[in-house]
């Protein structure tokens, strides 16, 4: 089944548009759009999406007068040298102020892309086409562009939406195991945000979303954009509702950075970062303690553990001592009331935190 919302932005609306072939079937209607009227594309992707989604990159590439930009892969390519040869590639295409950029990816491409797009000419139109399945349910909605700067990570970016985002989970065949588990941690986030309808459907369609069958992920993910968007029409700038969205990321980040980049997944630090929000909202909310296990449940049946080693718990909270989300009003930490539920800036004690990495620890 198709389906497609709207999220009215401050200064650009976004049309979002899903479902098990969205993308032949939005291909074809941009083919039947007069050139003047649809802009010219400039594709950018990466050299693994190129090489697993050859047919459908070719199908874009169709609407521009360059090649496609083919980037490496991986977190690195969001640098400000790989944002210089975008706006290099722009200008030699000589791209116009009508036409659009196609960011053909997963999060990393979308985020360069679209900050490529926000600023080449003072922005183009952007359109994503995301091909992870981190990208499908998080980064290719709600506007936030960025790259990583030496001093950190998202450091230089900006609040831009895309015309259009097409979500084909048939795009998420190809994806590698671990990137996909590194979405479902994200998919986590939005079931305990969004409350007992996503969580159950999750339960009940742990086999086909284990199999990826797109008839099995297509509603998820298309609760979990519904949510996002609802909540980024509310407070598109991140000043209040939207830290919603960090539920599980503050300890989530600070296990990564602990344990080390690219030794945990993004994806699998915050299914962990999610346990231990939901202990410590058992304390401070009175989070019914019957909602961690089916979390652990549902991360058994993904495949995703449930446990870390962390011999230093300290560590790991000066780890989260760094994190950007940090206020000065407190640490901001999302918990949840119920499923469904979250609330905003709790400021958890160190001794509760460190019971709640007990949760989580092997
Ligand atoms: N803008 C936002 O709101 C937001 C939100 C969350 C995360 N992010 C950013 O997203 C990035 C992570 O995104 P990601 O997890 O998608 O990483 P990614 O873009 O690096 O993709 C993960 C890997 O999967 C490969 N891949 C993607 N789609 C594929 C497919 N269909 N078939 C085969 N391989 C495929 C990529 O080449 C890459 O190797 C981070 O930079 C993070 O900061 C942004």
């Amino acid at each position: 089944m198709s389906w497609r919302l709207e999220l009215r932005g401050v200064s650009r609306d976004s049309v979002i548009r899903g479902g098990p072939g969205e993308f032949s079937a939005f291909v074809s209607e941009f083919s039947e759009a007069e050139p003047e009227e649809r802009g010219r594309a400039f594709v950018i992707t990466d050299a693994n999406v190129a090489r697993e989604q050859a047919a459908e990159l070719e199908q874009l590439t169709r609407f521009g007068p360059a090649r496609p930009l083919v980037l490496p892969a991986g977190e690195p390519t969001k640098d400000l040298d790989t944002l210089g040869i975008c706006y290099s590639w722009l200008a030699e295409g000589g791209a116009r102020r009508d036409d659009v950029v196609i960011a053909f990816g997963g999060g990393v491409i979308g985020d360069l892309a679209g900050f490529a797009a926000a600023t080449y000419l003072r922005g183009l139109s952007l359109w994503q086409v995301p091909t992870s399945l981190l990208a499908q349910v998080d980064s290719s909605v709600g506007g936030k562009v960025a790259i990583n700067l030496p001093a950190g990570k998202n450091l230089a970016g900006a609040f831009y939406q895309p015309d259009v985002v097409v979500i084909d989970p048939v795009f998420l065949d190809t994806l590698p195991r671990e990137e996909f588990r590194n979405g479902l941690g994200e998919v986590l986030k939005y079931a305990l945000l969004e409350g007992e309808v996503l969580m159950a459907l999750l339960e009940g369609n742990v086999a086909g979303v284990n199999q990826r069958l797109p008839g099995a992920l297509d509603e998820i993910i298309e609760r979990c954009v519904r949510y996002k968007a609802a909540v980024v029409q509310e407070d598109e700038r991140e000043t209040g509702l939207r830290a919603v969205l960090n539920l599980g990321h503050t300890l989530g980040h600070a296990l990564e950075k602990y344990l080390g980049y690219g030794r945990v997944g993004h994806g699998r630090a915050v299914a962990l970062g999610l346990l231990a929000a939901l202990r410590v909202s058992e304390e401070l909310l009175g989070l019914n303690r019957g909602v961690r296990p089916r979390l652990v449940t549902l991360m058994a049946g993904l495949g995703i553990p449930r446990q870390a080693d962390l011999p230093d718990l300290v560590g790991v909270l000066e780890a989260a001592g760094w994190d950007k989300k940090l206020t000065a009003a407190g640490r901001g930490y999302v918990g949840l009331r119920s499923l469904g539920e979250p609330v905003l800036g709790l400021d958890p004690t160190d001794d509760l935190l460190l019971e709640a990495l007990e949760v989580i620890r092997i």
